[in-house]
């Protein structure tokens, strides 16, 4: 099993990527982890064509894998499109707007057109037939088949600079962001907009509080779906609270009801798109495997779903320290228990604990 293990390490079987593009590939379903099928909640909640949903867990638990999973296998009536917070006053709706509109004008047109081609790759390898235009809701309606060609995305992005540069003061911002929305519906086409690199707000919690009470509020009105990412403890935040009742969906992330069946299963994946066809349990010792349940088991602080990220990370970690010794032929507890001595657990919390009560 040695020359299983050394595949691994070569191809990085058990790296966590921060790349959003790179998520989908490596996700399994929760129902395939015997979890409640969150999957499907999301995918429903964004085919209602309207509001904000939000996907919540704490760090590293798969809020960013199952939104990118999910967006990824929408239909081509949908595009997705990610706004990054970083480097926008994310509480300020209007300078959010006005970032996203950017971000929109910026796109490289690939990349506008990539869902749309995909999706209907898939299905001609599915051979799905689908009828050619539906209706999403009241007075909204996605067509099929190719739409975003090179003259429509033209279309797009002018209409994005169009708008950046009349709109002068943040009301028309806002109208500005709509009337960009309503272009992707005159081609039929439902956006999906994508904000899911909300950690980024750990140690500002005003951010995130002002994230949910101003700009999700003012997009959830808006003709277009919106899908964020929160930490669990942004539902603390007042700002949260106060929207919640709106929101189209709000996802938890469920807890592996069976902790070492889960992990092995999203192991295995990793294992089996690295090209290594070897049954996890001949790589991890069944004493191993529990203890790594058990240390995902703490990471679990919430109800929801755990540390996914760190749990990878003690794999390879393990993985390594095994194959530093010229004869270990699988991962055994003793080198579970090394890795996670040397790979500390992140806090449950994004956010700064006092900041949140001196909010209070
Ligand atoms: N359902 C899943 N199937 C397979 N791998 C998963 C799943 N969920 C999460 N992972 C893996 O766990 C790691 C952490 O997931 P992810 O980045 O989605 O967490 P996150 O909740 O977005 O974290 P953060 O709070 O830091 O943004 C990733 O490497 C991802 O591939
Ligand atoms: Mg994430």
């Amino acid at each position: 099993m040695r020359d299983a293990m050394q595949a691994l390490d070569d191809s990085f079987a058990f790296q966590t990527s921060g790349r959003f593009d790179l998520l989908a590939g490596e996700h399994v379903p929760h129902a395939t982890l015997g979890a409640e099928d969150v999957d499907r909640e999301l995918r429903r909640s964004i085919e209602r064509g309207e509001g904000v949903t939000t996907v919540v867990g704490r760090m590293g638990s798969g809020k960013s894998s199952l939104i990118a999973a999910v967006t990824d296998s929408l239909d081509e009536g949908f595009v997705p499109l990610r706004v990054s917070v970083i480097g926008v006053e994310a509480g300020d709706a209007a300078a959010f707007a006005r970032h996203a509109i950017t971000e929109i004008r910026d796109l490289p047109d690939v990349h506008l057109s990539r869902h749309e081609s995909h999706a209907l790759n898939r299905a001609t390898a599915e051979r799905e037939t689908r009828t050619v235009t539906r209706e999403l809701r009241a007075g909204f309606k996605i067509g099929a088949g190719q739409i975003l060609t090179g003259t429509v995305i033209g279309d797009i992005k002018s209409a994005a600079s169009e708008e950046l540069t009349r709109a002068v003061d943040p009301s028309d911002v806002l109208r500005a962001m709509q009337r960009l929305l309503d272009v992707f519906w005159k081609v039929r086409r439902c956006p999906v907009l994508i904000v899911e690199d909300t950690d980024h707000w750990g140690g500002s919690p005003e951010v995130a509080d002002a994230f949910f009470d101003q700009t999700s509020r003012a997009f959830g009105k808006m003709d277009a779906v919106m899908v964020v990412a929160a930490h669990s403890d942004y539902r603390r935040l007042d700002g949260y609270e106060r929207v919640r009742d709106r929101l189209t969906a709000e996802i938890l992330l469920p807890q592996l009801p069976d902790v070492a069946n889960g992990l092995t299963i999203v192991l295995q994946r990793r294992m089996d798109s690295a090209g290594v066809r070897t049954p996890v349990r001949e790589i991890l010792e069944p004493a191993g495997m529990h203890l790594l349940s058990q240390s995902y088991g703490e990471s679990v602080t919430d109800g929801m779903g755990g540390d996914l990220r760190r749990t990878l990370a003690v794999m390879r970690a393990a993985l390594d320290i095994a194959l530093s010794e010229p004869t270990a032929q699988c991962i055994g507890p003793g080198h579970i228990q090394e890795a996670i001595a040397k790979t500390p657990l992140a806090p449950s919390s994004a956010l700064d604990e006092s900041a949140v009560i001196a909010e209070r």
